[in-house]
C-alpha cells in the first residue's frame, strides 16, 4: 500500500499535442466528470470518475471539486524575480527602462535578507496564479538564486533559475567580471542542479550586457555540465537590435552573436524574440532552442507583436511568459488574454487549446520537461490546479452561458487571473489555497 494516494474529482482538462501539429481535437483531453489519482507525488492514473472510481478500494480519500476545473499548473517560461518590487514601472522603453528602474531595483539583492524576503512574496505570487514551475531570473548576486532555491526546495517546487551574468554596459555596482561570473555559475552549479526538482539556467542577461570573454564562459558552463539550461533575451527592441549590431559588427545578426558562443540548444530558452527574421526561426528551430513569448511584457515596454504564425511555420518551441517586472502581471491567464490580442492585431486567432498548451505541455517542451511537467498523464509530477467556475461574480454568471468545454476555457482566460487560481498542487501537495 503505498503511503499516500489521493483522488480528485471534478472537470479535468489537459493538453496532449499541439493543435498546430494534430488540429484543435487531437490536442486535448477532457472529462467532464474526470478523476485524477495521485500516489506520493506523482498522477498514477486519469479518466472519467464512472470508469475509474470501481477499480478504486472503497476507502480511497477524494476530494470533491463542484463547479471547478482542474488543470496542469501553469509553466512560466520567463520572469524575473529581482524585479517583483518594479512592476508596472512608468513611461519607459527597454533600454531606458533598465536604466532607470531595473538595475537600481535589482542592486537591493546585495543584502541577502531582502533576498529571501523577495523570494517568498515571489514564490507565493507564483502560486497564487497557478504558477508551479517556472525559468527565472535572479539579479548578478548569487544569493538571489540560493534564496529562490531555499525557498522552492521547502515545497518541492520544480524550478529553474540562474545568477545574471553582466560584466558590461550596466552600473558598477551591478556588474560581475567573466572570471567571477563563471565561478559563481559553477558554484550554485554544484550546490543546486538537479537537487530534487531544482534546476539550473546559466543566465547571461543579454548580448549588449556580456563581454566576448564571458559569453565564452557562459558556452564553457554549458559544455562542462549535462543537462543545463541557458536563458538569455533576443530582439525585444529595435534600438537593442542595433546595440548589438554595434557591439558585434563581425557577427551575421543577434542570433549569431549567441550561436557563436554556442548558447544554443535543446535546453536554450530566449525571451521575447519580436524581431527575429525567417533565417532566424529556423536557426532556433534546427538547434531545438525554444522562444518564450512575453505579451504583456512586450506591450508595456512598447516592444511589438511577437509573430507566433511564423513560429509555428518553422516548428519552433514556444512557451509563455511573464517576463515581470516587464510584464504586468504573474497570471498567465492575464498574459494569454493578452497573447490573443496580440494574435488578433495580426489578422489571426488564438485558440483557447492553443492557449492551453502555451501554458502547459508546450511550456514543458521547451523546457524539455514534457515526460515531468505541463499534462496530467500517468506518470507525471502531481502539479495541477483547480479552477474555481465562481471566482467572481462576472466569471460565474458569463461561464453559465458558455456552451461548451472550448467556451468555458476561453472566458477563463479572458476574464480569468490569481482569483480563478482556487487550490494549487505541487508534487502532490496543496501549496496555495485561496
Ligand atoms: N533585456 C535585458 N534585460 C532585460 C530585462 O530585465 N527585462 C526585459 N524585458 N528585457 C531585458
Ligand atoms: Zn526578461
Amino acid at each position: 500500500m503505498p503511503l499516500t494516494r489521493k483522488a480528485y474529482r471534478a472537470a479535468i482538462l489537459h493538453s496532449i499535442a499541439d493543435p498546430a501539429e494534430v488540429g484543435i481535437e487531437a490536442s486535448y483531453e477532457y472529462f467532464e466528470d474526470g478523476l485524477l489519482v495521485v500516489d506520493n507525488g506523482q498522477i498514477s492514473a486519469l479518466g472519467h470518475a464512472s470508469e475509474l472510481l470501481p477499480t478504486l478500494p472503497a476507502d480511497i480519500d477524494i476530494t470533491h471539486y463542484q463547479d471547478a476545473l482542474i488543470t496542469p499548473g501553469f509553466i512560466d517560461t520567463h520572469i524575473h524575480l529581482p524585479q517583483t518590487g518594479m512592476v508596472g514601472a512608468y513611461g519607459e522603453q527597454l533600454l531606458d527602462w533598465l536604466n532607470t528602474y531595473t538595475f537600481p531595483c535589482e542592486s537591493q539583492f546585495a543584502d541577502k535578507a531582502h533576498a529571501d524576503e523577495v523570494a517568498d512574496i515571489f514564490i507565493k505570487e507564483l502560486l497564487r496564479n497557478g504558477t508551479t514551475t517556472a525559468l527565472v531570473f535572479g539579479s548578478v548576486h548569487p544569493q538571489s538564486v540560493n534564496s529562490f532555491f531555499e525557498a522552492a526546495q521547502e515545497l518541492d517546487l520544480r524550478m529553474i533559475a540562474g545568477k545574471v551574468m553582466m560584466d558590461r554596459n550596466a552600473p558598477d555596482y551591478l556588474t560581475d567580471t567573466a572570471e567571477s561570473s563563471y565561478l559563481e555559475s559553477k558554484a550554485l552549479i554544484e550546490r543546486w542542479h538537479g537537487k530534487g526538482r531544482l534546476h539550473y539556467a546559466v543566465t547571461p542577461r543579454f548580448a549588449p550586457t556580456s563581454t566576448p570573454e564571458q559569453l565564452t564562459l557562459a558556452g564553457q558552463l554549458l559544455t562542462e555540465y549535462p543537462d543545463l539550461y541557458m536563458q538569455t533575451h533576443i530582439s525585444e527592441n529595435l534600438k537593442e537590435i542595433e546595440w548589438v549590431k554595434e557591439l558585434f559588427p563581425e557577427r551575421k545578426g543577434y542570433l549569431d552573436v549567441y550561436d557563436h558562443y554556442q548558447l544554443l540548444g535543446e535546453r536554450s530558452v530566449f525571451a521575447h524574440g519580436v524581431h527575429l527574421c525567417d533565417d532566424e526561426c529556423a536557426r532556433l528551430a534546427q538547434t531545438g532552442s525554444a522562444i518564450s513569448f512575453c505579451p504583456t511584457s512586450n506591450f508595456f515596454l512598447g516592444s511589438g507583436l511577437f509573430n507566433l504564425p511564423m513560429a509555428e511555420k518553422h516548428k519552433l518551441n514556444v512557451g509563455i511568459g511573464t517576463d515581470v517586472g516587464g510584464g504586468t502581471s504573474f497570471s498567465l491567464l492575464q498574459t494569454l488574454n493578452e497573447a490573443y490580442k496580440v494574435m488578433q492585431l495580426q489578422g489571426a486567432r488564438l485558440s483557447p487549446f492553443k492557449s492551453l498548451y502555451l501554458a502547459t505541455l508546450g511550456g514543458a517542451r521547451a523546457l524539455r520537461l514534457e515526460d515531468k511537467i505541463g499534462n496530467l498523464q500517468p506518470g507525471s509530477d502531481a502539479d495541477f490546479l483547480v479552477l474555481d467556475y465562481n471566482a467572481t461574480p462576472l466569471l460565474s454568471y458569463r461561464l453559465k452561458q458558455a456552451n461548451n468545454i472550448a467556451e468555458t476555457l476561453f472566458v477563463l482566460m479572458t476574464l480569468g487571473d490569481d482569483r480563478t487560481v482556487q487550490q494549487t498542487y505541487a508534487a502532490g501537495n496543496l501549496v496555495h489555497q485561496r
